[in-house]
């Protein structure tokens, strides 16, 4: 099989106590690089699980995950997170930026954590900046930034490291209609640059801004 992600019947089974929750039951994907796909679903169908696992973040109980041909039940921890700093991007519903730090700073640091020398790093958490149209925003601090700015500062954060794929649970969860959409404007401009992006959304015209749509339901995929 060949595609950026593939899954193999994989599935995930959280153990609280006595209760056993069959979050995942064999999932069965297909992600190619250059894909924009949409992930649906109702409230805990698993679609979080999900994307934990495509991004390295945690690891299937069952099945195979396979990221560009590696399969990824066999690496180390170390080697995960390697996987994460060089090849993927995270985008959350909650932004999750540092709140006493700069929207440059915020942007450079996945840059700071590859080691990338200083004046290296501000060029590049610049450009990610500039990308997302907010350059003239560099020195102000979240909490003197709009809800779609915070977004877009942590996008300008998911890309600085030049990730081929980028993973956004309910990125605009938090945002009014008008700008989700201009948040949805950049992933369809990095989409069109060639990264993969695989977005999780409740909102059907989100949704619909993707090439294609899976919707997830009890832990599988529906057919449609
Ligand atoms: N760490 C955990 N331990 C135990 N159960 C968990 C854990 N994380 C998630 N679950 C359970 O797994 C199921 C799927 O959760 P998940 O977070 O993937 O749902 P979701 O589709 O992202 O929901 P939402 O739309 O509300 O974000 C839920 O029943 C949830 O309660
Ligand atoms: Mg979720």
């Amino acid at each position: 099989m060949s595609g950026l992600i593939v899954t193999e019947d994989l599935k995930k089974t959280y153990f609280l106590g006595d209760i056993e929750v069959n979050a995942l039951r064999g999932i069965n994907i297909n992600i190619s690089e250059g894909d924009y796909l949409s992930i649906m679903g109702s409230s805990g169908s698993g679609k979080s699980t999900l994307m934990n696992i495509l991004g390295c973040l945690d690891t299937p109980s069952e099945g195979k995950y396979l990221f560009k041909n590696n399969d990824i039940s066999n690496l180390t921890q170390d080697e995960m997170s390697d996987i994460r700093n060089k090849e993927i991007g995270f985008v959350f519903q909650s932004f999750n930026l540092l709140s006493r730090t700069s929207s440059l700073e915020n942007v450079e640091m996945p840059l700071i954590y590859s080691g990338t020398p200083y004046k290296v790093r501000r060029e590049r958490a610049k450009d990610a900046l500039n990308l997302v149209g907010l350059s003239e925003r560099q020195n102000h601090l979240p909490n003197q930034l709009s809800g779609g700015q915070q977004q877009r500062v942590a996008i300008a954060r998911a890309i600085v490291n030049n990730p081929g794929l980028i993973l956004a649970d309910e990125p605009t969860g938090n945002l009014d209609s008008k700008t989700s959409h201009e948040i949805i404007k950049i992933f369809e401009k990095l989409n069109e640059e060639g990264r993969t992006i695989v977005m999780i959304t409740h909102e059907e015209d989100i949704a619909s801004s993707a090439k294609t749509s899976v919707v997830i339901k009890d832990g599988l995929i529906e057919e449609n």
